[in-house]
């Protein structure tokens, strides 16, 4: 079964596309490099012994992506991670984000439809949730008012769907990630974070490689146990999996509704310092670290009732906090190596 995985040489679609191979199915990996390199190609072929078949596509080229779906006849299903992901970036260059994030799904719907290809995974985000009224989040949670234009690629993405999900025969299953962290096992793969890095884990495994001078705490003075905050941290291979699942739900039809959306998340908040303190644990190196003031636009709390996805996609998160910061950590110090 041929699967298109938009985004495929990025942080997630390069850990589902192993899992996919592994799993039995035929990846097609269509993604511009904007921001992830051409070799993780080999090294997804390195891990499983079969070369996924790649594409340079620019998603938002009306016709390069039609001239995809045509050299590619046959594809059963599409995954689509390429987006812009950076909250701060997104605040600075709105309609960049827009216009990539939007304009390629858009693109990507209609040729399936031209194609008759009725199965879309979308690579949503917790972000949709802001801070819930109740922990822990539910899928029925109310989307709150995105604080950031790439937010809002994402609530609105959801709706794009759901809109044509209602008039078609497309169906579709929106994950809803929590805080992806980790790398592959092998250290062959991992996030590859250009410039300085936003999120937790690669600021920490920087800082740690001696590429950051400390890291920044933001903001101890929460109503949490230790004052930082809280999220779901989630191991990026457990996250793969849940798509190999959500697709085997779409293709085997077992899906209760057109659009349907799942919390991927392990069900257990962390704090900023328990990052910290399971880097320092499972790598053996101190943190340099400093507290700061919180930085804009962050919640205080939020962490994922994964039992919907539990239960309808028979998958469960499995690997642990330490786990996420050892794999990490390997997948740094194998960058250093590079
Ligand atoms: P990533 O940047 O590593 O991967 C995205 C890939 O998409 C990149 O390889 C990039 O080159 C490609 N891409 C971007 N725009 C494109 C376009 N117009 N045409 C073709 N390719 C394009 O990011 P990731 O962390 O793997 O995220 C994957 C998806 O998951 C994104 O949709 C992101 O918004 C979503 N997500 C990520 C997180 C996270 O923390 N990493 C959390 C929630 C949701
Ligand atoms: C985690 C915690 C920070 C960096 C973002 C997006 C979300 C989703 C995942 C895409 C927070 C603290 C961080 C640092 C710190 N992405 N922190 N010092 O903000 O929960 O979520 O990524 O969809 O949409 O908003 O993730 O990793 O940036 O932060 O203290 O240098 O670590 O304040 O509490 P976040 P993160």
């Amino acid at each position: 079964m041929k699967i298109l995985v938009t985004g495929g040489t990025g942080y997630i679609g390069s850990h589902t596309a192993v899992e996919l191979q592994e799993a039995g199915f035929e990846v097609i990996i269509a993604d511009n490099l904007s921001n992830s390199e051409a070799g993780v190609i080999d090294r997804i072929a390195e891990i499983t012994g079969t070369r996924p078949a790649f594409e340079v596509v620019d998603l938002t080229d009306v016709d390069a992506t039609g001239k995809l779906f045509l050299k590619y006849p046959g594809i059963i299903a599409v995954i689509h991670f390429a987006a812009l992901k950076s909250v701060s970036e997104s605040v600075e260059r709105p309609l960049a984000y827009y216009q990539n994030n939007i304009v390629s799904l858009l693109n990507l719907i209609r040729e399936m439809e031209c194609q008759h290809i009725p199965h879309l995974v979308f690579s949503s985000s917790c972000t949709v949730y802001g801070q819930p009224e109740k922990l822990p989040v539910t899928e029925d949670a109310p989307f709150r008012t995105p604080w950031s234009p790439y937010g809002n690629t994402k609530q609105v993405s959801e709706q794009i769907i759901r809109d044509v999900c209602r008039v078609s025969s497309f169906n579709s299953i929106l994950l809803r990630y929590f805080n992806p962290a980790g790398a592959h096992h092998t250290a062959l793969i991992g996030e590859l974070p250009l410039g300085v890095p936003n999120n937790l884990v690669p600021y920490i495994t920087q800082t740690a490689a001696g590429k950051r001078d400390y890291l920044r705490i933001f903001g101890n003075d929460y109503n949490t146990p230790d004052g930082t905050a809280i999220r779901d941290y989630i191991h990026v291979v457990d996250l793969a999996k849940a798509h190999v699942a959500a697709l085997t739900r779409l293709v085997e039809r077992k899906n209760t509704q057109q659009a349907e959306a799942f919390n991927l998340g392990t069900g257990k908040g962390y704090s900023v310092m328990e990052v910290v303190q399971s880097f320092e644990r499972v790598s053996g190196v101190r943190l340099n670290y400093r507290y700061v003031p919180r930085r804009p636009g962050d919640v205080e709390q939020v962490w994922a009732d994964p039992s919907l996805a539990n239960r309808e996609l028979a998958w469960k998160a499995e690997q642990d906090l330490d786990e996420m910061l050892r794999s990490a950590w390997n997948w740094e110090k194998r960058l250093m190596e590079r």
